[in-house]
């Protein structure tokens, strides 16, 4: 079973009051990032790996997505999507990544935002998205970016405690990590960006981008601490298409 973290109390509500006040990297960067990325979701059937609050369920049928099915381990992240949403075509299943088994070609379109590094068996996982998908469709999804996830330990300072560098190490050396945020013992996997993509390749996908998004200008004007991330890339986005025979 993979760790449910946002069901902690304190892990949820200080990701809820993240997340409310938008002063995470989410909205200056990973969420234009993967909208941009995404094809016309008209008439599209789409499932949200790890879909939190339901942010991009409601986003996809505003776009005219067909229906969108979220799905996330946490109970909490489900009552409060629930709450926030009120469409008949987004269903909210709680559930792990690890174990999803959809019929054959479910979905047109897969979509993760931040959520596979908190899975285990990545190469499991991509054969069952690429099963759950018909010839051509997609699965697009970020993922805290290997740089960030190889050493955990944040920003080196100097003495008065502004960042000096982030030190990357242990770069080859996959799997868990035990780190802090919000609370102790939050579990990542660490993968290289060779393995992410290459899995994918390997799964019978075909990569259409690889992305490390910086925040927009306008957020950076608006908030210069966020410049923090043009020194090191925080997300990694994937853009893959299951390949037909044609290709
Ligand atoms: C950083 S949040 C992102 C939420 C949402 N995708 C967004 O971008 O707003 C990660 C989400 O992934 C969920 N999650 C983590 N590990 C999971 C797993 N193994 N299976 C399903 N959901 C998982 C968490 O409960 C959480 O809601």
């Amino acid at each position: 079973m993979p760790q449910n973290i946002y069901n902690e109390p304190i892990f949820f509500e200080g990701y809820k009051k993240l997340r409310l006040n938008d002063t995470g990297i989410n909205g200056a960067l990973e969420v234009p990032a993967l909208r941009a990325a995404l094809p016309d979701l008209a008439g599209l059937r789409v499932l949200d790996m790890g879909c939190g609050f339901g942010d991009f369920a409601r986003y996809a049928r505003s776009c005219g997505a067909a229906s969108v099915t979220g799905l996330d381990v946490s109970e909490n992240m489900i009552a409060e999507a629930r709450v926030l949403t009120n469409d008949s075509q987004i269903e909210y299943l709680c559930g792990s990544i690890e174990e999803i088994a959809f019929p054959p070609e479910s979905f047109d379109l897969v979509v993760s935002s931040m959520a596979i590094h908190y899975v285990n068996d990545y190469a499991s996982m991509v054969l069952s998205v690429h099963a759950c998908l018909p010839n051509k469709g997609q699965f697009i999804f970020s993922v805290e970016h290997p740089v960030c996830t190889a050493n955990p330990v944040g920003w080196t300072k100097d003495a008065d405690g502004n960042p000096l560098n982030w030190p990357l190490d242990n770069y080859q050396t996959e799997g868990i990590r035990h780190t802090k945020w919000f609370i102790d013992g939050v579990e990542k996997y660490h993968r290289t960006v060779e393995t992410y993509v290459t899995t994918l390749l390997r799964a019978g996908f075909r990569l259409n981008h690889l992305g490390e998004p910086s925040p927009l200008p306008e957020f950076l004007n608006e908030r210069p601490a966020l410049s923090i991330n043009l020194r090191r890339p925080a997300v990694l986005l994937l853009a893959a298409a299951k390949m037909a025979f044609d290709d």
